[in-house]
Parts: C-alpha cells; structure tokens; sequence
C-alpha cells in the first residue's frame, strides 16, 4: 500500500516456532519481520524441529536458534530469563494446539513455554498465531485454552479461514507473513482512538453515462485506506466506504465497495450517527449525468457530440456535519492552487471542525503527500511524508481534538 517502512525499528522479536506445518511461513516471517526493521531470535520446540530446521531459520535471522532450556552458550545457563528479558515481544508462530494448551496451563516442560512463563508480563507481551486443522481449533478444549489465554493477557492473531494442509477447509491456517507482521505493527502503535468507531470515505466515485462509459477521477484511495489503516492501529473500530479501487482492505477494517456517489452517500448517511469520527477522504463527482442510459450511446454521423446532461450529487460531508448529533467531521480539500485559502474556505462552507488540505495533482496516486490542518485555531503543516506516516499524525491530531 504505502512504500517500505521500518515500523518495527528498534522492537527486538522473540519469535518462538511450535510443531505444525505452518512453521514453513516462518521463514519467510523472520525475513518480513527484519525487513520491517527488527532484530528476531528465533527458539524452536522439538516438534517444530521436525519441519523446518534451525539452520534455516539461523540463517535468515543471523543469531544462533535457540531450542533447548539447558543450552549451555548461556553463562548463567538461564536461557529462559536472558531471552525473555531483552524481548520488546514473544510472537508464537505457529502457536500449536498442544502449545496453547501447555502455556494455558502454565507448564514450563522445555524452553519455549518456560521463557513464556517467566518472560515479564507488564513489559514483553505475548502474542499467539495459532495454526492447526479446523476441528483442533473448534475443539471445545482448545476453545477453552484460547479464552483462558487471552484472559491471561495473550493476544490471538488469526487463526484465518480457508484451505488446509490436510485437505480440509475452515478456520485454523495461520495468518499469512504479510498479515502478521502488519498485526505486529499495529499492535505496538498508541491505542488512541480505543473504543471509538470511525467511518471514512475513500476514492473516486464512478458516476455511469451508460452501460460502457463513465465519468470518474484520478483519485487513488491510497490516503483513504493509509487512514483506515491508522484508525485501526489506534484502537479504533473502523468501517471504509470505499468507490472503485484496486486497494486491500487494512486488516481488522470493516469495508463498503460502491460505485456513485449516490451509493456512497447512502452507505454513509445511516452509519454515521452510530460513529464518534468521519473522515471524507473520497473524492466524490459534484455532478452526475441526469441519466444512465440503458444502451452504448453510438455515433449518429452527424458529427455532433451527445449533449449530456448532468445533475449534482450530494454533499456527504456536509449532509454528515448536518446530522443532529455529528460525529466529530473532518473534510479534505484536494486543491491545485492556493491550499491554505480553499481549506478555510470550506471549513466555513460545510460546517465542519477540520479541513486537511493537500495538492491533488502532486498527490494522486503517489505514496506521499503534504498535509495542510487547517481549523478555526490557525493551521499546521504535516511535512512531507509516507502516506501512512501522515495518516498515523493526523489520527493523533484528531485524537487530540476528541478528548
Ligand atoms: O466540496 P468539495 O469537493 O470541494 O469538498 C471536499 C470534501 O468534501 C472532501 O472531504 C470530500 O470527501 C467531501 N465531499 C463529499 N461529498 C461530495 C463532495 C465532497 O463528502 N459530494
């Protein structure tokens, strides 16, 4: 979505391997993880020898692997507490269904649970993948584990649903690399937004002539999306209206697809009371031909182009700020010229306690942009920068105005 980042600079990983054939998307997840800017241990329980060796995953986290709590390298020969005391996490991927139970159980049998028994619990959080056939999931016992572990403080991440090594489909695969280190990210990020619900709109809107052509913009949705994701990490509960984009879905987002404006004002409209922040980031069409045709408009020969009429669309924004009870509005004004000028203009115009203004022309469809705040207080600049970066500053600037 947005360019390469470090987001997990400076996070040491303890990433610990229990017994299942997902211990092979872990090697790719040791290099994501690095990639990402962390340094990882790897420690290994015996079954998970059985799938993947040490020597891989020594190699792709350039430190030995660890997989015996009598590993005599340790000078205190205290593997268990060294590790878990310069972890910034314990990440079990995969976290097996004989795993969860031991640790719900608090058993210390090798080294792997005994470093998640004695690992700090306020400082070094614990977090599970869990990954094992679909009736080891839906087990009432593992159930029970799962409760007990979250109870415990654990986090569960996943498991996903979909197809299994055994041939079966259902819920149980390990989440994907990619999702878990995307996790992992938000995981770390303030919790800013906890127990506030966000509704944001999100690209173009198609607004058809006929069955073939319509009319649309160079809107990317990459902001949009960049903010949904933001929200979520900050704890918030967030819903994406989105127009016609080719984006995935920030994990943990509940997401809308409509085409029109017509559709994302009718998606919007009746979710908004039920949220604290709406943030429209779409660019919406002002207009919309009278009429879709039912039929390709053809050529007549005349030479004379069709003569389309167009009638205006609603205001979204305006219509949410319009609401009895508004969640807190934020407005984007994509201009080509005079930004700071055209976003107070609008702040007045449609009501609305924050306008963001920004260079359309630079920024579509572009991984970065430029940030103009602009309220009745005055306006800041968020510098040049990531998407995702920006999106994460502004989703503390609206924080801040919630409270
Ligand atoms: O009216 P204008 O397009 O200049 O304002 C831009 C802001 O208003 C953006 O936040 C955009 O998402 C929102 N908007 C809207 N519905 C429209 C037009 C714009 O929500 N029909």
């Amino acid at each position: 979505m947005t360019s390469p980042s470090m987001d997990l600079a400076g996070k040491h990983i303890l990433l610990g391997l229990s017994g299942g054939i997902a211990c092979y998307k872990s090697a790719e997840l040791v290099r994501q993880l690095i990639q990402a800017g962390a340094t990882v241990q790897v420690v290994m329980t015996a079954a998970a020898e059985a799938f993947i060796t040490p020597v891989t995953l020594q190699a792709l986290s350039n430190r030995p692997v660890y997989t015996s709590q009598w590993d005599a390298r340790e000078a205190n020969n205290m593997p268990h507490i060294n590790l878990s005391r310069e972890a910034s996490a314990v990440l079990v991927a995969p976290a097996s269904a004989d795993f969860m139970a031991r640790l719900a159980q608090g058993r210390a049998d090798d080294l792997l649970s005994l470093l998640c028994l004695a690992r700090p619990i306020e400082r070094c959080p614990l977090l599970l993948a869990p990954a094992m056939n679909r009736e080891m999931w839906a087990h009432p016992a593992t159930q029970r584990n799962a409760a007990q572990l979250r109870a415990d403080g654990a986090t569960l991440l996943g498991p996903d649903a979909g197809d299994q090594a055994c041939g079966e489909v259902g819920d149980g695969r390990m989440l994907e690399p990619e999702a878990l280190v995307e996790e992992l990210i938000a995981f770390f990020q303030p919790k800013r937004l906890a127990g506030k619900r966000v509704l944001i709109t999100a690209g173009p809107t198609f607004e058809a002539i006929d069955p073939v052509r319509g009319i649309s913009n160079r809107s990317s949705g990459k902001m949009g999306f960049a903010l949904a994701r933001a929200a979520r990490e900050a704890g918030a509960e967030v819903t994406l209206v989105a127009g016609p984009v080719a984006l995935a879905t920030p994990r943990g987002v509940t997401r809308i697809d409509v085409q029109s404006a017509q559709q994302m004002h009718d998606a919007a409209l009746p979710a908004a009371p039920m949220n604290d922040v709406f943030i429209a980031t779409a660019a919406v069409a002002d207009w919309r031909p009278a009429e879709a045709l039912e039929h390709k408009i053809k050529k007549d020969g005349s030479g004379r182009p069709p003569a389309i009429e167009m009638v205006e669309n609603p205001d979204i924004l305006a219509a949410v700020s319009r609401l009895p009870k508004p969640p807190f509005c934020v407005g984007f004004a994509a201009e080509s010229q005079n930004v700071s000028e055209n976003a107070r203009a609008k702040l007045q115009r449609k009501g609305v306690p924050l306008i963001v203004g920004n260079l359309g022309p630079a920024t579509f469809g572009r991984d970065d942009n430029t940030l103009l705040l602009v309220d009745a207080l005055g306006q800041r600049e968020i510098p040049t920068g990531g998407k995702l970066a920006l999106a994460r500053e502004l989703v503390r600037e609206i924080a801040e105005r919630l409270t």
